[in-house]
């Protein structure tokens, strides 16, 4: 049942603030300050590498805890997509975890790639929004997402989701291993704790949005960009569009321009800059000022601190609330789906059914 809403994609980003919510309530004790984790029967603080293995957008929030985990608890990450892990040989040693990431726990390449790391000795961990899923029974250690079913082929509350799981994961890993104290941990509580409401205000902003796909809905291609944990939402940024509006996107290292993309500048290639005011900014905005230089058409998305720095010029800003560096990722998805929806949406493409897609891929 869609309710009031157009498309289930379109349902499916205005829950994000009850989900996101309905998630970090199982993995945040608020009264104690503390991350919560289900029982494990091992030593997660005895975790010597994490290795991790997921598709699509769930590989991008994998990305994104790869960041969390090296900055918080010091402990080495490998990432790779899924079709590619199995066949590269990856060296597993003892006391490695591997953590998968999946919305359906049933994407063919992921589950066969858990079933490789297990043989290999690996402890399972896997994020998943389907607790009856493949992937879901095979784990030595499941942490659900809360989001409910999602119907969108497009994937939008369970990337939020994995997210809000992942960030516990990695202050809870840091606890293990002795790499945060009690007040850090109190913080990062706070902060997650907040994402709601900032997910909310990331919402009001529809309006907007929508008033400007026509900027974009005309493009051929479209390039986004972020640095640090931002940049993975450039990656999402450019999946999401390309799936539903069928315009081809890229999502790049903000730092990366000068060594290629930049080359594709010119006023018909719009540019997504997604840059959160914070220790990063200053240097995504000066690889901005390369692509404008070069009569490149940006849309910037930050906030009221980074607009009013570095606003004007640009060909549009959306602004987002001013929030910790922390829960960036998960509110600035919020614009980035929502671009992608209502370009689709003035294209007239089948927002919730994007051709050729399927929303679980249950073949290698
Ligand atoms: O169910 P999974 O999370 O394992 O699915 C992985 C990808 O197939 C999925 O994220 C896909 O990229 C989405 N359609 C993106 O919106």
């Amino acid at each position: 049942d869609k309710g009031n809403h157009r498309h289930f994609m379109q349902k499916e980003i205005y829950e994000q603030p009850v989900v996101v919510a309905q998630t970090l309530r199982s993995y945040l004790r608020r009264m104690e300050n503390q991350i919560a984790m289900p029982d494990m029967d091992f030593d997660l603080g005895g975790v010597k590498r994490i290795t991790i293995v997921a598709c699509g957008t769930s590989f991008y929030a994998g990305l994104v805890a790869k960041y969390w985990i090296e900055k918080f608890a010091r402990v080495p990450v490998d990432i790779d997509v899924a079709s590619e892990f199995r066949y590269r040989e990856p060296v597993l040693e003892p006391g490695g975890l591997a953590l998968f990431i999946s919305q359906s726990g049933e994407t063919a390449d992921t589950l066969a790639a858990l079933r490789h790391a297990r043989a290999e000795g690996q402890i399972i961990a896997v994020v998943v929004n389907v607790p009856t899923s493949s992937m879901a029974r095979e784990a030595d250690l499941l942490l659900p997402t809360h989001a409910g079913p999602e119907i969108g082929v497009a994937s939008t509350k369970a990337f939020t989701c994995q997210l809000a799981v992942l960030a516990a994961l990695a202050a809870n890993l840091a606890r293990a291993k002795g790499k945060l104290t009690p007040e850090e941990e109190a913080e990062i509580v706070w902060h997650l704790s907040e994402a709601p409401a900032a997910l909310n205000e990331a919402l009001g902003r529809d309006g907007q949005i929508e008033a400007m796909a026509h900027l974009i809905a005309p493009a051929r291609d479209v390039l986004y960009l972020g640095r640090g944990p931002d940049y993975p939402m450039a990656l999402e940024g450019a999946l999401k569009l390309k799936e539903i509006s069928y315009i081809h996107a890229e999502g790049y290292a903000a730092g990366e321009m000068k060594h290629g993309p930049i080359a594709l500048i010119d006023d018909a290639v719009p540019v997504i800059v997604i840059a959160p005011s914070g220790p990063l900014f200053e240097k995504t905005v000066s690889n901005m000022a390369e692509v404008q230089a070069r009569g490149g058409k940006v849309v910037l998305i930050s906030d009221a601190e980074g607009i009013a720095i570095a606003g004007e010029g640009c060909m549009a800003t959306i602004a987002m609330p001013q929030v910790h560096p922390l829960i960036a990722p998960l509110v600035y998805a919020v614009p980035v789906q929502l671009l992608a929806y209502h370009v689709a949406v003035a294209k007239g493409t089948d927002v919730d059914q994007p051709r050729n897609l399927a929303k679980s891929v249950t073949v290698e």
